[in-house]
């Protein structure tokens, strides 16, 4: 490989000679080559029967109330405020587990890639020629130095370091690195990008910063062909939005979890989708959730009317149902008729977290003039600042001296069953010993 020596820009990392260019998430025009390994992913999912796990059986929706375990109360202040308990959590539950960091249509073509930043890492994911999705820490094997500074881009046939021009190929592999030849012993094949776990599912992309974590497939079975008719794999995100909310990034996920807080908060969205309605089928364990009913005849947008083309091959009751999900620890899945939302949720302090949001439709919708994106995202746009608003409200008061656990309702079950799944990943309290009388003699210790 020859030392491309010539004057490099700035601060920018180049690839092949060529700049980076910027690009918006929005209105991708390349047609998805889907990947051999994302296929081989789908169909292995596809392949995984149901699960009747420790958590029961799927698919039997019960009303929220029915699941609710009497006594439940939020989390102690110092889950919301302790930067010890912030550490922990990054290191027991943000570096172990299987994040959401996008999809793969974020990255239709070879040479796309986009940074994400998870437990203080900087990560490059980039889809190389072969179609196959990789992750690499953005690191150079140098000396250190950071490769990517921007959030998207498009390179052509490498990666190539601001500082030195040292050059990778898109599998990662070391390809030049000026003037190492005179160093003796010097073998590039030891100085590849370090590659961190990747895996897809249902098109997400998801990474796992642990060494050796169990297979997305094992943690994920209980998902396996859950949510088939959507069409998950095969959607093109319309538009991305990213929020940061000073709060903490569990009241996000408890706040999801459910609709109490609605006819006050959200006032258009309960004219759509009654705010008692919800019926799980999840509700203990990593993935909780289930639907709420919307209004025949509406769709949960400005106008009240469908935005595009049912993403996919919807049963005929799920027309008129809004799905929600929380996957742990970081991916909020919202599931409508014409469209899906999703939520990225990344802690950045006891009391800030960054929310990415993705609207994604079919990807035949965009061609159409029945296509009106805009009236899905700015419906949701004004409802998740309603609820970033409380939740801010609610970071205020947990951090008061006066603040102690309140007593969930049996309209917040699944948020409650959500902390009780947080505590058992945090390994503050085991799964064995989980009970109300824990937590409440942990509040008195306070
Ligand atoms: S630090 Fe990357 S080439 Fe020197
Ligand atoms: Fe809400």
């Amino acid at each position: 490989m020859t030392f491309l020596g010539h004057k490099l820009g700035g601060h920018h990392c180049r690839f092949n000679g060529s700049a980076v260019q910027r690009r918006l998430y929005q209105n991708f025009t390349v047609p998805l080559p889907i990947s051999t390994n994302s296929r081989s992913a789908i169909v292995l999912a596809r392949q995984m029967p149901p699960t009747v796990g420790k958590y029961g059986p799927m698919s039997e929706f019960r009303k929220t109330a029915e699941t609710f375990t009497a006594g439940a109360k939020t989390l102690p202040q110092r889950y919301f405020v302790s930067p010890e308990i912030f550490a922990q959590e990054q290191q027991r539950i943000f570096s172990a587990r299987w994040l959401c960091v996008g999809h793969q249509n974020h990255i239709p073509a070879a040479g796309q890639y986009f940074t994400a930043s998870a437990a203080g890492e900087s990560l490059i994911i980039v889809r190389d020629q072969a179609g196959s999705v990789h992750g690499f820490y953005n690191v150079c094997r140098h000396r250190g130095t950071r490769l990517c500074e921007e959030k998207t881009g498009h390179v052509r046939e490498t990666i190539r370091c601001p500082y030195h021009a040292w050059t990778y190929g898109l599998d990662g592999r070391l390809l030049g690195a000026p003037h190492m030849d005179k160093v003796v012993g010097f073998d590039k094949a030891e100085y590849s990008l370090q590659s961190v776990n990747l895996a897809l599912w249902e098109g997400f992309i998801f990474i796992n910063l642990a060494e050796a974590p169990a297979p997305l497939e094992t943690d994920f079975a209980r998902l396996a062909g859950k949510f088939r008719h959507w069409n998950l794999p095969k959607l093109r995100s319309a538009r991305r939005i990213e929020y940061g909310v000073r709060a903490n990034w569990k009241l996000i996920f408890e706040n999801y979890s459910e609709c109490y807080h609605c006819p006050l908060v959200h006032p258009a969205l309960s004219k759509l989708t009654p705010y008692d309605s919800a019926e799980n089928d999840l509700c203990e364990g990593p993935f909780l959730g289930g639907f709420m009913p919307i209004i025949k005849g509406q769709s949960l947008t400005m106008s009240g009317n469908a935005c595009a083309l049912p993403v996919g091959d919807i049963k005929a009751e799920d027309h008129h149902r809004v799905f929600y999900y929380s996957i742990f620890p970081n991916m909020l899945l919202s599931m409508h008729p014409d469209y899906v939302m999703v939520h990225q949720v990344w802690p950045e302090a006891p009391d800030q977290v960054t929310i990415l949001c993705d609207w994604f439709f079919h990807p035949d919708a965009f061609s159409r003039p029945d296509f009106h994106p805009d009236d899905a995202i700015a419906f949701w746009d004004m409802t998740n600042r309603q609820d970033w608003h409380v939740c801010e409200l609610s970071q205020q008061g947990i951090a008061s001296r006066a603040y102690r656990p309140g007593p969930y309702s049996p309209r917040e079950s699944i948020p409650a069953a959500w902390d009780r799944e947080y505590l058992r990943a945090l390994g503050s309290i085991s799964d064995s010993i989980l009970s109300y009388a824990d937590i409440k003699s942990d509040h008195h210790q306070r």
